[in-house]
This record gives structure tokens, C-alpha cells and sequence, in this order.
């Protein structure tokens, strides 16, 4: 019998004997109550509670200007809803960058503010002595490496990682330093899928990839843009499942026209 089919509950323990076991690992976003509870019925396993949120909830451009408030208020929200799914915070830019101590500060909040399961941290041996002191907080920690969003302004844009060798030994080197600390989980992002393979078979912990292609372990998506809420973005990697933004768009015109013409409420909708 499958892992994923048996669990009541999805945690970090469960990720790696569905590595072990050859189970794919299915991970979205999620920012607010709603949404979660209908991923977590669906038994997602990991609800990502992305500072995308920056960019699909708040309207900003980049990740960057979302706050540990924000985000401790879409994590606790997404919590509330769960019953199953490992719920995974990321830490905001300028919340981890400045030292250990604060990176501590920042994922200590999270965990008692939101209840969430994990948090998620940018980069690689920049950010090792503040993933080390969470960790040794007992905090579990899923990394992120390849395109990360909240250093959009040092690349200055958003195309793929990785392609040469010098930043490809880099992320293998970062890949193994952060297994080595004790990560749960790493998310590449971005990256060929050759090289992405290649570090996914030379690590024991679960890779969930996103635009790395087939060879890893898991796969996870912006809930907007998989839905089709988002019109502008498009990358390569994104396949949608839904015109979501047409079928609401579609609703909203419904009922602007029935309540012009009189339509709504029926005698059937009154008191
Ligand atoms: O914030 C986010 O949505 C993410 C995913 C793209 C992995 O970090």
C-alpha cells in the first residue's frame, strides 16, 4: 500500500519513506483558510505557505516587501484549515539574512504564532550557520535553491540557474552543505532538469522541484497559477489546470447583470 494513502497525517518522516519508496510528493501553495481546507480534502501532501504570497495575494512585484506579520497571518490562517498536509512557512526576505540569532527569532514565531509544521529558507552557504540554529532549535527546515526569488535583484531576472558549471558545482556543493546540517527537504527551482536529476539522486533527503523537471521527487506549483488566476505569468514549467480567472470573471458579470435587471433575489431568495 501506498505511503501517501495510508497517513492520517503528512510530516517530515512520512517525506522520506516516500522518497525511499519511490512516491511522488505532491506540494502547493496555499495563503488563507479556504483554499487549504479544500487542498488538504484533495490530501495534498505539503501546503507551502509561500512569500509569493507577496506577489499573488498582496499585488507587489517581487517577494521582497512581504513582512514576518503578513506572513505569520497567512500561515496561522492556512493551519486552521489542516487536518492532514505538512504545512511548510517560508521565512521573508530580511528576516533570516542578518545573523543566526534573528533567522532563530523569526522561524520561533512562526512556529508558535502559526502552528506550523516547517519553515522554508533561500540560499545555501550564506544562510548555513542560521539554518543550523533553527535546526537546533528542533525546528525542521526545507531549503530552496537555484532562482530565489527574494535575490531577484542581485540576478536581476528571472531566468533559469544553473546553466553553467561554475553555478551548477555551486548549487551540488550548497545541496549537500545543507543535507549535511539536516534539512528535511530541498526545493530546486529553475534549474535544468539534467542537473536537477543529478542532485536529487545524490541526496537521501526529498527534492521537490519546480521548473527542474521530471527526475525529483516531488513536484509543487503557486496555487494561483496552476488554477488560472493569474493571467500575465506563463513560464515553461507552468501547466494549468483551470481558467479559473474566466469562471470567476464569468460569475461576477452573472450577478452584476441579474441584480441591473431585478432578477436577483427571487421571491424563492427572500424572507
Ligand atoms: O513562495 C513560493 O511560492 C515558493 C515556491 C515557488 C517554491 O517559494
Amino acid at each position: 500500500m501506498s505511503v501517501h494513502k495510508t497517513v492520517k497525517r503528512v510530516t517530515t518522516h512520512v517525506l522520506s519513506e516516500m522518497k525511499l519508496k519511490g512516491e511522488k510528493i505532491a506540494m502547493l501553495t496555499g495563503y488563507d483558510y479556504s483554499m487549504a481546507r479544500i487542498l488538504d480534502s484533495a490530501e495534498i501532501d505539503i501546503i507551502l505557505v509561500g512569500d509569493s504570497a507577496s506577489n499573488v495575494m498582496a499585488g507587489y512585484e517581487t517577494t521582497l516587501p512581504i513582512t514576518l506579520d503578513n506572513m505569520i497571518y497567512h500561515a496561522a490562517s492556512v493551519v486552521r484549515a489542516v487536518r492532514r498536509a505538512l504545512v511548510v512557512v517560508d521565512l521573508p526576505f530580511g528576516t533570516y539574512q542578518g545573523n543566526s540569532m534573528e533567522a532563530l527569532a523569526s522561524a520561533i514565531r512562526i512556529m508558535k504564532e502559526t502552528g506550523a509544521h516547517a519553515v522554508k529558507l533561500e540560499g545555501g552557504s550564506e544562510i548555513l550557520e542560521s539554518v543550523e540554529r533553527i535546526l537546533s532549535a528542533g525546528i525542521p527546515v526545507m531549503g530552496h535553491l537555484g532562482l530565489t526569488p527574494q535575490s531577484i535583484h542581485k540576478f536581476g531576472t528571472y531566468v533559469v540557474r544553473a546553466r553553467d558549471e561554475e553555478e551548477a558545482a555551486r548549487l551540488r556543493s550548497d545541496a549537500g552543505k545543507l543535507e549535511k546540517a539536516g534539512i528535511f527537504a530541498l526545493v530546486l527551482e529553475k534549474i535544468p532538469a539534467r542537473l536537477a536529476g543529478e542532485v536529487t539522486a545524490g541526496l537521501n533527503i526529498p527534492v521537490i522541484g519546480i521548473g527542474a523537471g521530471q527526475a525529483v521527487d516531488g513536484q509543487v506549483l503557486v496555487l494561483h497559477d496552476m488554477l488560472g488566476i493569474t493571467q500575465e505569468f506563463s513560464p515553461r514549467f507552468l501547466r494549468r489546470y483551470h481558467n479559473l480567472y474566466a469562471e470567476i470573471s464569468g460569475a461576477v458579470s452573472s450577478y452584476i447583470r441579474d441584480v441591473r435587471s431585478g432578477d436577483f433575489p427571487s421571491e424563492k431568495e427572500q424572507y
